[in-house]
């Protein structure tokens, strides 16, 4: 299940405008997906055409950098964020479980994004909080010694 990207006329002009301005100075490719993560709020495919094209590299290579960095991504992101840490510490402390809880409770999977567009779930690495472990956030909120329990709770909390 995903959202598909609308995209307007003036984001994309916006995204070219940006793309002259880096190819102005080295290294334009990570500031340009880095625009076009801001301007879209996703990568996917449609958008690295025109990356590519305006700064003549290939889509393969495009495509390479916006799957390798987390931060940048290829369909656009639910109004709210969950993010579980698979990390060890995290994993060892059961927060597999946790990612099950949420997939069940959002009937999606990893890295998918409800068909409302409501939210995304995410897994993610270490996010530096493993004193917290098991650990997920939810947009910019924290959850510490999380379990299902804390999942259905905080869910609830989301959806009521
Ligand atoms: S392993 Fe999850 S916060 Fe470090």
């Amino acid at each position: 299940m995903s959202v598909k990207l609308e995209m307007s006329e003036d984001q994309v002009k916006l995204l070219k405008q940006k793309i002259a301005e880096h190819k102005q100075k080295p290294g334009p490719l990570m500031p340009t997906l880095h625009d076009a993560q801001t301007i879209f709020g996703c990568i996917p495919l449609e958008v690295q055409k025109i990356i590519a094209e305006e700064l003549g590299e290939s889509i393969a290579k495009i495509n390479g950098v916006v799957t390798f960095y987390s931060r940048f991504t290829l369909e656009p992101k639910g109004k709210h964020v969950i993010s579980v840490c698979l990390g060890t510490a995290c994993y060892v402390r059961g927060s597999q479980m946790v990612i099950d809880e949420f997939k069940k409770l959002l009937n999606i999977g990893s890295n998918q994004t409800t068909e409302d567009g409501n939210f995304t779930l995410m897994e993610t690495r270490c996010i530096g909080a493993c004193g917290l472990a098991p650990v997920f956030t939810v947009d910019d909120d924290v959850y510490g010694t999380s379990s299902p329990k804390t999942a259905r709770e905080v869910f609830a909390k989301l959806t009521e």
